[in-house]
């Protein structure tokens, strides 16, 4: 295949603990942009999850599968080194708030002395979900708040039932 005709690979890092509707919302404008899009599950042995990776995998996968372009894979190790071995472009990360800029900044500004090459490329969530995280949406479940419209639907299902359990 020519430089010209090769597919942009783009990869979308991160906890997923659990998938919020920011993200999928960040991952439907992603997969416009590129021709193929990873979701990538950062696999962290020291931190205690609410889902295991294999249960936030299922849960992507059931969630993207309308999307054809977009595939969901885990990784460990540097995130520069997983986007070589995937032949990806750029990296996607949304932005929801200025908040985020300066961690994000730094995260890019790593990589890029990591991996010239690779781009970081940054998105924003619709206004809706600016204010959503995976660390809000755990604490508000944890004290009985209701997180309908905060995480895709087979999500909330998959947590009330972990409540009843
Ligand atoms: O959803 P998160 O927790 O904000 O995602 C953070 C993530 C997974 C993108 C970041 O921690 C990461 O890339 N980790 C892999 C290790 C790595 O490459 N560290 C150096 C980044 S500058």
């Amino acid at each position: 295949m020519t430089e010209a005709h090769r597919p942009t690979i783009a990869i979308f890092p991160g906890s997923f603990d659990p998938m919020t509707t920011g993200h999928r919302d960040i991952i439907s404008r992603a997969a416009r942009l590129f021709d193929r899009l990873v979701v990538a599950i950062l696999v962290n042995p020291e931190k205690a999850p609410l889902f295991s990776v294999p249960e936030r995998v299922a849960l992507l996968r059931e969630v993207l599968a309308e999307w054809p372009t977009v595939e969901v894979d885990t990784f460990g190790g540097l995130l520069v080194d997983y986007a070589q071995r995937r032949g990806a472009a750029a990296v996607v990360r949304g932005l929801r708030a200025l908040s985020d800029f300066e961690y994000e900044m730094q995260m890019a500004l790593m990589n890029r002395r990591l991996s010239p090459r690779l781009e970081t490329v940054f998105m924003m969530p619709a206004e809706t979900y600016s204010y959503v995280s995976s660390r809000l949406v755990k604490e508000v479940f944890a004290l009985g708040g209701s997180i309908t419209g905060l995480v895709p639907e087979v999500v909330e299902a998959r947590l009330r039932e972990r409540r009843q359990a």
